[in-house]
């Protein structure tokens, strides 16, 4: 990826959904069908993680929101929060300087409190040098819960004194800009949502993969891609209202 602004190189392509946000599962399952612990599918998630912020700054998205870590995965076994805490950590610090390079902005998305002071380091650092990129908004939702995003964003209202209007919370929540997901991809082959995106996922269009998410590569990516571009959104009106609009 060069340093420049993706949104100026993509003006021109028009398929490609702006905002792209991916439940990253099957990562358990992924190391137990190789005989590994779990903990080893999510190392092997993390590079596929990476590898999705390369094919989409290259493709033009402007937002990649990553599920890395719900508020509910705290009540998993010890050990296995132990090592992803230490993962996070980890890939912070050996790849912020590499995201910069390549213009993405990184933040973090979530209940950040919920951390330790480590992991919170980690991530006012990466945070803070990449703040002024304006290539890929990359955002990491970690300790991140839907609901808890729509009730800190009310808190956050009635704090200031301001009317709740749609606009008024939406800007409150804690993904960048408001912006919301063209394409909500889930792997691993569940159809749900778990908690993600509530508020911003309204009128997604959702696509579930059965690949693990170790196994879902740029190819699986522009594969979903493509059939997004299959898709008419009509945001609730009718087809032919749509169809008009359109031309
Ligand atoms: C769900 O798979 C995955 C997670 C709870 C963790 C996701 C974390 C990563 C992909 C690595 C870190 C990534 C970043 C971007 C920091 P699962 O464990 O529920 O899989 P299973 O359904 O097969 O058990």
């Amino acid at each position: 990826m060069l340093k420049k602004n993706v949104s100026e190189q993509n003006k021109s392509n028009q398929s490609v959904p702006q905002h792209i946000a991916i439940i990253m599962d099957g990562n358990g399952r992924w190391a137990q069908a190789r005989g590994k612990k779990r903990v080893m599918g999510h190392k092997a998630g993390m590079e596929r993680a990476r590898e999705m912020a390369e094919v989409c700054g290259e493709l033009g998205v402007k937002y990649l929101t990553l599920f890395a870590f719900s508020s509910e995965n705290w009540n998993r076994p010890k050990d296995e929060v132990s090592f992803l805490m230490e993962l996070f950590a980890t890939s912070l610090n050996n790849e912020s300087k590499k995201l910069n390079k390549n213009n993405v902005k990184l933040t973090i998305v979530g209940d950040k409190d919920g951390f330790d002071s480590k992991l919170r380091k980690a991530i006012d650092k990466a945070e803070a040098l990449t703040a002024n990129n304006n290539g890929l908004y990359l955002q990491i939702a970690a300790n991140y819960g839907g609901r808890w995003d729509i009730v800190q964003a009310a808190q956050a209202l009635a704090v200031k004194g301001r009317e709740i209007t749609e606009q008024a919370l939406q800007s409150e929540l804690v993904t960048a800009d408001g912006s919301e997901p063209d394409l909500l991809i889930r792997t691993g082959g569940e159809q749900r949502i778990s908690n993600f995106l509530l508020w911003q996922a309204a009128y997604s269009e959702l696509y579930f993969s059965d690949r693990l998410w170790p196994d879902f590569d740029g190819d699986a990516l522009k594969g979903a891609i493509a059939d997004f571009n299959q898709r008419q959104r009509r945001f609730g009106k009718t087809g032919e209202q749509v169809a008009s609009e359109s031309h």
